[in-house]
């Protein structure tokens, strides 16, 4: 087995090694993935006024106290997507950062609320991202997936009415989430319209114990029927709740280096990602908002590994968990299990 022999790989090659192992993003938005300069570029295209003076001076205004601190200037942020292209050249820009990170499976979050309520209909963020997603996979052979987000501190109204908007577009997205301002949002607000969802036979996933108790992570998985749970690492106060999540294997999205920008943790040192593993849970990780975090994929491998003093085998887990974990079809993960194991035994005997 691979995952033995992954404790073969030397210190000075692991950085190589992790950026070589197929794997998969499952947890990251798009909205979360314009830089500054991408964003200022917008704003010049469409004549929208910043209340920043430049790149620079938004990004010294990145400075946050929890997840509500940071929606608001991510909100903003997204205020300068207008026109189909803008919405192609932000994924466009994301999707090559991540080919160069090994990653073989991205599933982009997007929030269509933050763009019908500014008056951008769902065809022209559809129609641009859609272009990103098919011309990663024809250019890279990357496998890219959309899923669509509910915001939790509008109504359920609300969401049903950009679900309704949405379904003419239906073959362009796998699934449904939930994500924004998570405490006094209950997952149970959303009853119905995960209901809705799950009868199109989209897959389910829905944000959870990232600053929420546990019981939203209960309720996502009772009501909402979630398949997947993001962030989630709160489920370390319940231990029932552990066990359920290592019994089922109920995959969670953890995402590090976003959860000490945003305060979840004081710092990487006391994050429970080890724990979460060591438990036998299916945890992955991902980069959440790389552009207002500051966090790419790789480094939300190798920044916890220092930390915690993960083992490279810890790294294949989490490589191999994220393929697993994805809705992508399994005869494909498969394919991408296979080239893990044998590109962990390459860097372990070369
Ligand atoms: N939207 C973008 N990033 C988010 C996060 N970390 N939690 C909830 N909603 C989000
Ligand atoms: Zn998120």
């Amino acid at each position: 087995m691979s995952i033995e022999l992954a404790a073969r790989i030397p210190a000075q090659r692991v950085s190589d090694w992790v950026r070589a192992c197929p794997k998969a993003e499952l947890h990251v938005h798009i909205e979360g993935t314009l830089e500054p300069e991408l964003i200022f570029k917008l704003a010049g295209r469409n004549r929208v006024t910043l209340p920043y003076a430049s790149a620079e001076a938004l990004r010294q205004a990145y400075a946050f106290t929890d997840l509500q601190s940071f929606l608001d200037i991510y909100y903003a942020g997204a205020s300068v997507l207008i026109t189909e292209e803008d919405f192609f050249d932000m994924a466009w820009a994301y999707l090559s950062k991540l080919h160069q990170q090994g990653a073989v499976r991205c599933e982009l979050f997007f929030d269509p609320q933050t763009h019908t309520e500014r008056g951008v209909p769902v065809s022209v963020v559809m129609a641009g991202l859609t272009a990103a997603v098919q011309r990663a996979q024809t250019e890279w052979g990357m496998s890219v997936a959309l899923i669509l987000c509910f915001l939790r501190h509008l109504s359920e109204d609300e969401a049903q009415t950009v679900f309704t908007q949405a379904l003419p577009f239906r073959d362009q997205f796998i699934g449904v989430g939930l994500d924004s301002s998570e405490r006094g949002h209950p997952p149970s607000k959303f009853e119905r319209v995960f209901a809705r969802a799950r009868a199109e036979g989209l897959h389910i996933v829905a944000h959870a114990g990232e600053e929420g108790p546990p019981d939203y992570i209960w309720q996502a998985l009772r009501l909402l029927k979630a398949e997947r749970i993001d962030h989630g690492v709160q489920a370390v106060q319940d231990p029932e709740l552990m066990r359920h999540l290592a019994e089922h294997q109920i995959p969670l999205t953890v995402c590090p280096t976003s959860n000490i920008k945003l305060c979840v943790f004081d710092t990487l040192r006391d994050h429970n990602l080890k724990v979460l593993l060591d438990a036998g849970i299916c945890a992955t990780v991902n980069s959440d908002d790389p552009a207002y975090f500051g966090g790419d994929l790789m480094d939300n491998y190798l920044l916890p590994m220092q930390a915690l003093q993960l083992t490279p085998q810890h790294l294949h887990t989490l490589a191999a968990n994220s393929l697993r974990a994805s809705f992508a079809p399994p005869a494909l993960v498969q394919q991408w299990l296979t080239q893990l194991d044998d590109c962990t035994r390459a860097f372990a005997s070369a």
